[in-house]
């Protein structure tokens, strides 16, 4: 089997990298390094399976050029960030919903029709149900989960014309070893920067459930594995969540840190588009045999391990 992975040099791209290769895919990694090195990717640069292209997905016709030949594709680049669509209208549209319309169409030239896509639990805005499962009405409060929405749709709408078949995955905050962004991420930064205190986007109190990064690798193979529909549609998350104090509680104690002093910017939201509580409903991809392992503790803790061992 041959994919390709855009995004394949980012956190959870990588990831997916090592297991593809480790199954036996040939693999291809396009991916811009807008957010990040090929560091990730270095330890696969002499295996003769594994291939990387430094390509922008904006670049349709490169696009075009490079997936003769491929069985499945998992479109993973993205601004992945959140925060900041109010300042740039146009960059999630242009980056996540354009981006997926050259994927698709450069599939679809190359008679390639399996995709793997990279949505998120920010398509649910806030929702009113809780655990929160895939069918809920769906009312956007962010730029990003507008154009993360946009890039199902349109997959959807590649499945029906032409003939592919769809997995999304609507991901909950993923943590882990190469964790690049993120409050677990930012949390470590501020206080390696200043130990004596840590300025907390909102109150404290929004909470959300962290997924550790082989559970949501695992997810993600089992659901391609054994979903069998057009288009299939799962959340990957976890049963718990906590508040932003716990995570704050949670990498002070990893550091040993003590009477750090929280300071709140204030609000029950960290910015607009932000959602007070994320707590997807896991039971859909649990009935396919998936059980996440690892705990939101645990995963964070291990993050913070990793960001001290490696300076990143
Ligand atoms: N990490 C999470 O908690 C999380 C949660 C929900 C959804 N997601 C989605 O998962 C995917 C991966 O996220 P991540 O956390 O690994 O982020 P990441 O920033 O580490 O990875 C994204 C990768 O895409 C590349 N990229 C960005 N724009 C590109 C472009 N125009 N052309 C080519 N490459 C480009 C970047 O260089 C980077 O390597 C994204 O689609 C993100 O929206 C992540």
């Amino acid at each position: 089997m041959k994919a390709i992975v855009t995004g394949g040099a980012g956190f959870l791209g990588s990831h997916l990298v090592d297991r593809l290769l480790s199954e036996g895919y040939e693999v291809l990694v396009i991916d811009n390094l807008s957010t990040s090195t090929d560091k990730h990717l270095r330890a696969h640069f002499d295996d003769e399976k594994f291939k990387f292209i430094n390509m922008d997905i904006l670049d349709l016709d490169g696009l075009k050029r490079e997936f003769s030949g491929f069985d499945l594709v998992l479109h993973f680049a993205a601004n992945a960030d959140i925060r900041h669509g109010l300042d740039d209208t146009w960059r999630d549209l242009e980056q996540n919903t354009i981006g997926t319309y050259n994927i698709l169409e450069a599939m679809r030239v190359n008679d390639v029709k399996k995709i793997l896509y990279a949505s998120s639990a920010a398509v649910y805005g806030e929702p009113q149900t809780f655990p929160t499962p895939e069918d809920v009405a769906l009312v956007q409060t962010s730029f990003y989960g507008a154009s993360k929405l946009s890039g199902e749709a349109l997959i959807q709408a590649f499945c029906e014309g032409f003939g592919f078949r769809g997995w999304m995955f609507r991901f909950v905050s993923v943590v882990g070893e190469r964790h690049p962004h993120g409050v677990t991420f930012d949390f470590y930064h501020k206080l390696k920067n200043d130990p004596t205190r840590l300025e907390i986007l909102g109150d404290g109190t929004s909470r959300k459930s962290y997924m550790y990064i082989d559970d949501c690798i695992d997810g993600i193979m089992l659901a391609y594995k054994n979903a069998k529909d057009k288009v299939n549609i799962f959340n990957l998350g976890w049963e718990e969540y906590m508040n932003v104090n716990k995570v704050a509680d949670i990498i002070t104690d990893e550091l040993g840190l003590t009477d750090v002093k929280y300071e709140y910017t204030g609000g029950s939201r960290g910015w607009v588009g932000d959602s007070p509580l994320v707590h997807l409903s896991i039971e859909k991809l649990k009935a396919l045999g998936w059980q996440p392992k690892v705990s939101s503790e645990e995963g964070i803790r291990r993050t913070v391990r990793w960001l001290r061992e490696t300076g990143d």
